[in-house]
């Protein structure tokens, strides 16, 4: 099944209302079940999904104000929901193994205690979480923190959150998942569309960009080459605006950027294309627009990074023999603890990827913390990755080195390779935070 390009509007996914809010703290139900859905126009394709939409409801929740949210499973197997870049408590971190079963309800807590980010949920369950996300188990979780109004980036209806991802479609719309296939996920979901287009003002915009995808890394550009400024990653807002005119994204990782639409003349149309699927998405400058936002040149304070009282060394890699993908030669086992870290204190972890033989690109990200970049191959990271990451690629014979304080919470957490085919197959581990 192909779809005519440009044919369906982007969606915006709806940003999910609490049920009840008191003092600090808002509550949320969402149910997980099967549901149909038009992804290729004209035709049903059956999907998992938060509430029955793909991509799922957006939290948009605050700095320090606690969400709860009473999950339920209607679905025929277990989930374990897992909010990417959240400081959470292991209880409600989505570990593989402490799942939610089939027709139960569970209540994961988040205490939000932590810098405005583009966060993201989605599935977890042990071997699971790669045909589980791709099916849809995903959506937009937003931290905002009243405090950053004063710098007057785009807000409302010029804060867009992007979800890109790629997919596979069989003849009748439904969705083919194997490990690994990814030669022929070639249809690219914008929000859950395919190639879709979106009317914007002549204006700047915020645009928040989410890689859902299981293996696949963009390289955007806006299509005549405009310079954009970078505003923030994984961890939230950069030092200051960085220009650039391209962005990469690996699996699970985040970039903002704000787009000025006014340099256009009214009736154009930008593309937004990728380096390998080409042009996914197409911004109609459809009418003038009042803007008194700005960019500013100073945008954030990045927390200064603590003395670092432990070196780790971790290596990615794919063992061509038994096919397995490992971190330091170990497959992922939810009973044994690879690392253990005392509570609250600095580490640097230097992480390779070990495939130079057949070039597997891998990325790391460890749950809990947001990390710096110290380096990467030896030299001070890029400006776009010298804020705060979770997430980091690690691209055949790569290593980075990052440094994080690991708490406040204590309890098991993993750490994995993001290409989500990768880590279901093994390229997982697992660290405990002990007092
Ligand atoms: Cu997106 Cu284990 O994470
Ligand atoms: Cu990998």
């Amino acid at each position: 099944a192909v779809a005519a390009p440009f044919a369906v509007r982007m969606p915006i996914p709806p940003v999910q209302k609490p049920i009840a809010s008191v003092a600090n703290t808002d509550f949320y139900v969402v149910s997980t079940r099967k549901a149909q859905v038009e992804i290729l126009p004209g035709t049903r394709t059956e999907v998992l999904t938060y509430d029955g939409l793909f991509p799922g409801p957006t939290f948009r929740v605050k700095t320090g104000r606690l969400a709860v949210i009473a999950h339920s499973n209607h679905l025929d197997m277990p989930t374990a929901v897992h909010v990417h870049g959240g400081h959470t408590p292991s209880s409600s971190d989505g570990f593989p193994t402490d799942v939610l079963d089939p027709g139960k309800s569970r209540i994961y807590s988040y205490p939000n205690k932590q810098r405005a980010a583009t966060l993201w949920y989605h599935d977890h369950a042990h071997h699971m979480e790669a045909e589980h996300v791709f099916r849809g188990l995903a959506g937009f979780f937003l931290i905002d923190d009243p405090a950053q109004a004063e710098l007057r980036l785009p807000t409302g209806n010029y804060d867009i959150p992007i979800m890109l991802r790629d997919a596979r479609f069989a003849d009748d719309a439904s969705l083919i998942f194997e490990h690994d296939d990814f030669q022929f996920r070639n249809t690219i979901l914008v929000n859950g569309k395919p190639q879709p287009y979106f009317p914007v003002a002549a204006r700047k915009y915020r645009l928040r960009f989410v890689n859902a995808s299981n293996l696949r890394t963009f390289t955007l550009r806006l299509g005549n080459d405009a310079e954009v400024a970078q505003i923030a990653s994984d961890g939230g807002l950069l030092a200051g605006p960085t220009p650039i005119r391209s962005w990469s994204l690996t699996p699970g990782e985040r970039v903002e950027i704000v787009v000025d639409f006014g340099a256009f003349p009214v009736g154009s149309q930008v593309f937004l294309d990728d380096a390998v699927a080409g042009p996914v998405l197409r911004f109609d400058v459809n009418r003038a627009a009042a803007d008194t936002s700005r960019v500013p040149d100073r945008l954030s304070t990045i927390p200064a990074l603590p003395a670092a009282t432990k070196e780790r060394a971790f290596t990615l890699n794919f063992n061509p023999s038994t096919g397995q993908f490992l971190i330091n030669g170990q497959q992922f086992d939810a009973e044994r603890v690879d690392t253990e870290i005392k509570r609250n204190t600095t580490e640097v972890w230097t992480v390779t990827n070990g495939d130079t033989l057949f070039g597997i690109p891998h990325n790391f990200h460890p749950h809990l913390v947001q990390f710096r970049v110290l380096a990467r191959n030896g030299q001070p990271p890029a400006p776009g990755e010298a804020g705060v990451k979770d997430t980091i690629s690690v691209g055949p014979g790569e290593t980075v080195r990052l440094q994080a304080t690991f708490g406040p919470y204590l309890g098991r957490y993993v750490y994995h390779c993001h290409m989500i085919d990768h880590s279901a197959s093994g390229m997982m581990a697992q660290m405990k935070i002990v007092p």
